[in-house]
């Protein structure tokens, strides 16, 4: 992990809420995976409304692409061709897939699925099956810009808000899934979502449901505390050991 800048090359925007922004980072950061953050601070002027008390804010690559990383942010945020981000990074742990693989499940459940996305264009190569989620908030994310071979499902309006169409089957067939939930209340959240897969299935085992954790990374260097997660083994620090936890591990979980 390092500090470093970043400087914004392109903007485009997807729709009204979310503008898709291309950085050229430091060339140590060419190795960043799925599950890795960056912790990044706006350096212009014109990004005060980006301020917040923890100054750095998560930002997820989406993707990677000739030596440029790729980020969904809210078009609340302005950004223009030569701004630059002052970058810690990368954050967290890698995604840590099964060996064989056919089928992933993510799941975006009243979230942004930015935490998601940088899974797709490997699994994508790697020719393994790809479905994306969307449940409540997460319904209103641009999926048009995701690759054609990304099979996508829509939640149910607001009293279903935890059924879609292909619940059965996506469960069924998934070899593992990685959820994100609002990070408001992820704990009560994440319940939500076992009891939605222990519906479908007799028996979640270990390393198969992961929740990916979206908290607030004060330091980002497990120095603080302030990202603790409870697990059966005692507490864990999302910024260390996270995003993604085995939702198996997690003490609440019945
Ligand atoms: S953000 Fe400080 S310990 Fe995780």
């Amino acid at each position: 992990m390092k500090e470093s800048q970043a400087v914004v090359q392109r903007v485009r925007r997807l729709d009204k809420n979310y503008q898709r922004i291309e950085i050229a980072i430091d060339s140590s950061l060419q190795t960043i995976k799925p599950g890795n953050a960056l912790l990044a601070r706006p350096k212009s002027m014109r990004q005060d409304r980006l301020w917040h008390p923890y100054l750095r804010t998560v930002w997820w690559p989406v993707d990677l692409k000739n030596q440029l990383v790729v980020v969904d942010r809210p078009t609340s945020e302005r950004f223009e061709p030569g701004d630059v981000i002052d970058i810690i990074a990368p954050i967290g742990q890698p995604y840590r897939f099964r060996r064989s693989l056919h089928n992933v499940l993510l799941i975006a459940y009243d979230t942004d699925p930015s935490c998601l996305l940088l899974n797709i264009p490997w699994l994508v190569k790697n020719n393994i099956g790809v479905t994306l989620v969307l449940l409540g908030r997460a319904r209103e994310y641009p999926f048009q810009s995701l690759p054609p071979q990304v099979e996508i499902a829509l939640g149910e309006d607001d009293d279903k808000m935890l059924e879609w169409q292909s619940q059965v089957t996506s469960i069924g067939n998934a070899d593992q899934a990685f959820v994100a939930v609002a990070p408001a209340d992820e704990m009560a959240s994440f319940q939500e979502i076992w009891t939605v897969f222990l519906k479908r299935r007799n028996d979640i085992g270990k390393n198969y449901l992961f929740g990916v954790f979206q908290n607030l990374l004060p330091c980002g260097v497990g120095a603080c505390d302030a990202c603790m997660i409870p697990t059966k083994d005692g507490f864990k620090l999302a910024c260390v050991d996270g995003p993604a936890f085995d939702l198996a591990t997690l003490p609440f979980i019945s």
